[in-house]
């Protein structure tokens, strides 16, 4: 008799008195477990082959397979099911024998009911116990590994601590693990772990003797792709091995899938060599979620190689670049002073004053960068002016004027076909906008006209005045420095123009005690 309810403990009753089998069946199905009967060992060793059950509770003395030896067979494959024995006076000791082979209790025939529900709820509380015990370990190495796996872009390291566990987990005597070479196809063994001291236990043949078998991974997929789990023991495993290294000496075995987005990856083996030491299917399943962190972890340190090695493609493309563009500026700017011998130093001196200006607004260090450059490159636009005219002594013609006044527009066109050099366009168009809106090109005002033009048009007049020229000789500093103060608001930014005064004179205390009086305008 059977009685399958949904819900309820799973209780396996082997007797071979049906009625003993009836009554228990009977009065623990009222108690709401779920019961199953068989009348020998055989029968309840199969039932337990196909079925997890929570307890067995077995006659000691039955034809066939005694209660002794279905415990041992229960101990041999690693069923894991809690067993109750039921003897009668006469086999007391040999109870009690069974219960020092795993046996976790025993009840004496004939019992009360209360007795049997007593020690059978005893039982399933040792028994969930057991169970949540398993899966608090499980959880925990599996959290351990996922923290370990997250902190770690380093594969070597990923697929050492996934097998280390793997190892200990299963208590495994050698766990290997294979990942399949995207180009070839081809699974190549990338780490491989042998229990520490467990030499002693390897048979002839295995990892101590001989070397490891070689996994037949056609076979192997094969059984995956048809989501069959690969857990064998014995002989019954080399199937999963290349003829030539079929291992003799194997007791158990199991083999997991690393899986990515559907994909197969890899595999983990798991191999023991002790004889009478097995995995079971609580095992199987463990690696099996160690698998699938794993190939996550896999997968997300090889998207995070291939991104880092892209984004150093990118940081090596921008360095270039970066390098090419300094270049550019610092090869226009040489193009332009070389022309001219007495705005020698111009470019340069125009780009410190600048920086001077822009550090001291405590700009952004990308903008005080933009600013310097432009410093460098404000007059690119008198490339091809003819300086000998440009530089005479004495007043320029008006036409000469109309032409000098060409170079802010012209070094905008210059630069406008170098998508690099368009943060500089500002610097050269603006620079000799005056502040009321008296300037030119545009006749920009105020705030209109762009921060680095505002900026640069003080580095500029400020150098000029300084800077022997062909029509005048260098005017003193406090000079120049009146004039810009004179200027301010109408030709220049009066609060920049204020700053700069500021700034240029600190500048100049910390250059004195440097000792570099020489760069410092008079
Ligand atoms: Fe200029």
């Amino acid at each position: 008799m059977s009685a399958e309810p949904t819900e309820g403990a799973r209780i396996l009753v082997v007797d071979d008195e049906r009625v003993i089998r009836e009554i228990l069946a009977e009065f623990l199905a009222l108690e709401g477990f779920n019961v199953h009967t068989v009348e020998d060992g055989e029968k309840a060793l199969t039932e337990l082959r196909l079925r997890p059950y929570d307890l067995l509770i077995t006659d000691l003395k039955m034809p066939r397979l005694s209660g002794l030896q279905l415990l041992e067979k229960i101990e041999q494959e690693r069923l894991g099911v809690l067993t109750v024995l039921m003897t009668g006076f006469g086999t007391v000791e040999t109870a009690i024998e069974a219960m020092k082979k795993g046996a976790y209790d025993y009840l004496l025939k004939p019992f009360k009911v209360e007795e049997v529900i007593h020690v059978v709820e005893r039982a399933l509380y040792r028994q969930r116990l057991q169970a949540e015990n398993i899966r608090l370990r499980e959880a925990l190495t599996i959290y351990k590994v996922s923290e370990a796996l997250s902190m770690s872009h380093d594969i070597e390291h990923i697929l050492d601590v996934v097998l280390r566990a793997a190892l200990d987990e299963v208590k495994a005597d050698v766990a290997t693990l294979h990942l399949r070479d995207p180009r070839s196809g081809a699974y190549e063994e990338r780490i491989k772990i042998v229990a520490s001291g467990d030499n002693g236990n390897l048979g002839n043949g295995g990892i101590g003797n001989g070397g490891m078998p070689s996994p037949a991974f056609a076979v192997m997929m094969e059984q995956f792709g048809q989501g069959v789990p690969i857990l064998a023991h014995g002989g019954k495993a080399s199937r999963f091995f290349t003829e030539s290294s079929a291992p003799n000496d194997l007791a158990s075995f199991v083999a997991v899938p690393l899986q990515v987005r559907g994909n197969m990856v890899g595999v983990i083996n798991v191999f023991s060599f002790t004889q009478g030491k097995k995995f079971d299917e609580g095992h199987r399943k463990m690696l099996a979620v160690l698998a699938s962190r794993a190939a996550s972890a896999i997968d997300n340190s090889r998207l995070y190689r291939e991104l880092r090695s892209s984004n150093e493609d990118l940081v090596r493309a921008n360095g270039s670049l970066e390098e090419m563009f300094q270049q550019t500026v610092a090869g226009f700017a040489q193009a332009l002073e070389e022309s001219d011998m007495y705005t020698r130093g111009h470019s340069e001196r125009v780009a410190v004053y600048s920086e001077i200006l822009a550090r001291g607004l405590t700009l952004p260090d990308a903008e005080v960068r933009r600013i310097v450059q432009a410093g460098v490159m404000h007059d690119v636009g008198k490339i091809g002016v003819r300086y000998d005219m440009l530089n005479k002594p004495g007043k320029l013609t008006p036409e000469e004027v109309a032409v000098f006044r060409q170079h802010p527009e012209k070094g905008k066109r210059i630069l406008e076909p170098v998508p690099c050099l368009h943060p500089l366009i500002d610097g050269c168009w603006c620079h000799h906008e005056w502040y009321d809106g008296g300037g030119y090109p545009r006749g920009l005002a105020g705030d209109a006209i762009p921060l680095v033009g505002r900026v640069v048009a003080i580095a500029d007049a400020y150098d000029a005045m300084t800077s022997d020229r062909a029509y005048r000789r260098a005017l003193p500093h406090e000079v120049a420095v009146g004039e810009i103060e004179r200027c301010a608001g109408t030709q220049f930014d009066p609060e920049l123009s204020e700053a700069f005064v500021r700034f240029i004179d600190a500048w100049r205390v910390v250059m004195r005690e440097r000792g570099q009086d020489s760069l410092i305008p008079r």
